[in-house]
């Protein structure tokens, strides 16, 4: 998978990428990450990328041509499965979306800043938008930089078997079970007897029963459909 960023301010996006399962997903070659500065498709000596807006009020706007230019030159290069723009007023980002766009050979995300994007951007060159949650960041970034963990973990090879997506959180629209590791007792607090028994079938049909009973309790909306 490509995954290619268009933000004013790569240096907010460096280091997700430079640590841990992400980077081991970079370096084993399943992802590539491209960062495009959109200073660098500005038409003017000043670098602008913004302006103000028609009609009036506050807060600048996102202009349409430095983004027409950034996305034009790689849509010239490659077929993208999605252009995905981070706003507060996109689709909220869930694991069935992660999962969809897991399955994209390319993807472009464009950052937002300030007021956001001339709407002609989004008319034009957008296939989607996602919000990672009903907040407002100062930009797009932080939000680029969540979608695009919660995507690469699910690319086949990423994760081993012992850190299989399968059996996280959300993966069945249920909430993980509780989990143990040594030592069994610690304090007098002890780990479920059922856990230490060694029969698998039993340890699994308890698993079902606690992640079933955690999320009628935490996320009963999981639950309706
Ligand atoms: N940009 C600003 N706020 C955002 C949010 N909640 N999700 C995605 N992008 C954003």
């Amino acid at each position: 998978m490509r995954i290619d960023i268009i933000t004013v301010l790569p240096e907010l996006l460096q280091s997700p990428f430079e640590a841990s399962i992400l980077k081991r997903a970079i370096d084993k070659g399943l992802v590539s990450i491209h960062f495009h500065n959109l200073r660098d498709y500005s038409t003017n000596n000043y670098k602008q990328i913004d302006d103000y807006q028609f009609g009036g009020g506050a807060g600048m706007v996102m202009m349409i041509e430095p983004i027409d230019k950034c996305i034009s030159a790689l849509k010239q290069e490659r077929e993208y499965g999605e252009i995905i723009y981070m706003t507060p007023d996109g689709e909220t980002l869930n694991q069935g979306i992660a999962n969809e766009l897991s399955l994209k050979e390319n993807l472009i995300l464009l950052c937002g800043h300030y007021k956001g994007v001339d709407q002609r951007v989004r008319d034009q060159f957008i296939t989607r938008e996602i919000s990672i949650g009903d907040y407002v960041l100062s930009g797009g970034e932080l939000g680029a930089a969540v979608l695009c963990d919660s995507i690469i973990r699910l690319i086949p090879g990423v994760l081993s078997n012992e850190t299989s997506a399968l059996t996280d959180s959300f993966q069945d629209n249920l909430l993980a079970p509780p989990i143990y590791t040594r030592p069994s007792s610690y304090k007098q607090w002890e780990v479920p007897e059922i856990l230490l028994s060694g029969d698998s079938a039993k340890i699994e049909a308890w698993r079902e029963e606690q992640a079933y009973k955690h999320t009628q309790q935490r996320r009963p909306d999981l639950l309706e459909d």
